[in-house]
C-alpha cells in the first residue's frame, strides 16, 4: 500500500453527529525504533509486544458544523477536566493527518481521554494516547465511508497513529507487532505496523512485563529530540544495520522459543538505545543509579537460578522486566524482595502481552 491509498474520496454517507470510544494499549519494543526520516518514517524497523493493562481510553464526540471550519475545532478533557496544555500536541496531530482525514474540519469535536496508569509514572502515554485517538478518527471515517474493510480500517488507524507518535502505530493490534520495511519480513512497511507474519512460539504469548518505576519524573529528553540526535550521529549507520540484523535473528527465536537468544537480543537492544543517547551530541544519560542496580540484580538472579528473566528500557530510567508466565511466581517474589527497594516509592506496574485496542 502507498501513502496515497489513505487519502479518501467524496463522502459515501452524510453523518450529523455521534460518539465513539476506544481503548488502546501501550507497547514495549524488543528491537527499538530510534531515529526517523521525514514524515515519521522510521530509520530502522522495530518489533514490540503489545501490552494489555497500560491503556488510554478516549472518547470522540462529533457534531457536524454548518460550514466547514478554517481551523480544527476541538475541546480536550483529561480525566474529566479541561486540559488546554495537551491541545498543541493534538492540534499538531490533526495537522499531520488532515490530508488523510479531511472530514475533521467539518465537525466540532470533543475529546475525552484518560489512562489506566498514573500520568506521572514516567510511562510514555503517547503510544496508547495517539493510537486511541487515531482509532476514534477512523470510526468517524467508517461512518462516512461504510464500505471500509476491517483490514483497511486497522492499517489506516496504524498509519494515522504513526503520524502522532511513531511507536503508536504498533499499539493497534497484538500480540507481536512489526513496523518498518525489512527485506525478510513479508508485508512489512514503513507506513504502518503489521502483525508479525511468521510463526510465534507459544511461550511468547504468555510474556509478562513488570514495569519498575525508577524515576517518575518528566522525561529528560523528548522522543522527537532523541530521534533527531540520530541525524549525523557517528554510529547511526551501524545502529540501523544492527536493528535489521537483530530483527532477522529474532525470526528464528520467535519460531523456536529460544529464550537464551531472546534475552541476548532484547538486552543488547535496550543498551544500544541508551548507548546512542550517551554518544550523541549533545549526550544524555537517561539511566539512573537504580536502573543499573536493577540490571545487575537481574543478571545475578538469572545466573543463580536459570530463570529466563531479562530487562528492556525505553528512553528513560524505568526498567521493564520481561519473563514468561510460567516463571511469574518466582519473578514476582524476586521483584518484591530485591528490586522494589530501587523503585521510586516502591512502585511498579504488572502488565502482560495483550491483543490490542478495543472499541467500547
Ligand atoms: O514513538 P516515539 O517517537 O515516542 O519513540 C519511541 C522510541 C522508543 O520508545 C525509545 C523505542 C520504541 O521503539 O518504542
Amino acid at each position: 500500500m502507498r501513502e496515497q491509498d489513505f487519502i479518501p474520496g467524496e463522502y459515501q454517507k452524510p453523518v450529523q453527529s455521534g460518539k465513539v470510544t476506544w481503548q488502546s494499549p501501550s507497547n514495549i519494543a524488543l528491537v527499538k525504533y530510534w531515529g526517523k526520516k521525514e514524515n515519521q518514517i522510521p530509520a530502522n524497523p522495530s518489533v514490540s509486544f503489545t501490552l494489555e493493562k497500560c491503556r488510554t481510553i478516549t472518547t470522540l464526540e462529533f457534531q457536524k458544523k454548518e460550514t466547514r471550519g478554517e481551523a480544527f475545532d476541538f475541546e480536550l478533557f483529561f480525566e474529566g477536566k479541561k486540559k488546554d496544555d495537551f491541545k498543541p500536541k493534538v492540534e499538531k496531530f490533526f495537522e499531520r493527518i488532515e490530508k488523510y482525514s479531511p472530514f475533521l474540519k467539518d465537525y466540532k469535536l470533543i475529546i475525552q481521554t484518560e489512562n489506566t496508569f498514573p500520568h506521572s509514572s514516567g510511562i510514555a502515554s503517547s503510544a496508547s494516547g495517539m493510537s486511541a485517538l487515531a482509532l476514534c478518527v477512523m470510526s468517524l471515517q467508517k461512518e462516512l465511508y461504510p464500505d471500509l474493510t476491517e483490514d483497511f480500517f486497522l492499517k489506516k488507524a496504524s498509519f494515522l497513529a504513526r503520524l502522532g507518535s511513531g511507536s503508536a502505530c504498533r499499539s493497534i493490534e497484538g500480540e507481536l507487532i512489526e513496523w518498518g520495511k525489512h527485506a525478510s519480513l513479508a508485508g512489512s512497511s514503513d507506513l504502518f505496523g503489521i502483525k508479525y507474519p511468521y510463526k510465534v512460539h507459544e511461550i511468547f504469548k504468555t510474556y509478562q512485563d513488570s514495569i519498575l518505576l525508577v524515576d517518575k519524573g518528566q522525561k529528560q529528553v523528548s522522543s522527537s529530540l532523541g530521534h533527531n540526535l540520530m541525524h549525523g550521529h557517528p554510529f547511526a549507520g551501524a545502529r540501523f544495520e544492527q536493528a535489521h540484523a537483530n530483527l532477522e535473528k529474532l525470526q528464528a527465536v520467535f519460531e523456536t522459543g529460544n529464550l537464551g537468544e531472546f534475552i541476548k537480543i532484547v538486552e543488547s537492544e535496550a543498551l544500544s538505545l541508551h548507548a546512542m543517547m550517551m554518544s550523541s551530541e549533545p549526550y544524555f544519560i537517561l539511566m539512573k543509579p537504580n536502573t543499573l542496580k536493577i540490571i545487575n540484580k537481574i543478571w545475578e538472579y538469572r545466573e543463580a537460578t536459570g530463570v529466563p528473566v531479562c530487562f528492556t528500557l525505553d528512553a528513560g530510567a524505568n526498567v521493564h522486566v520481561l519473563y514468561p508466565e510460567k516463571n511469574k511466581v518466582e519473578v514476582l517474589e524476586f521483584i518484591k524482595n530485591e528490586l522494589v527497594a530501587y523503585c521510586e516509592k516502591g512502585q511498579y506496574i504488572c502488565d502482560n502481552i495483550g491483543k490490542g485496542a478495543e472499541k467500547l
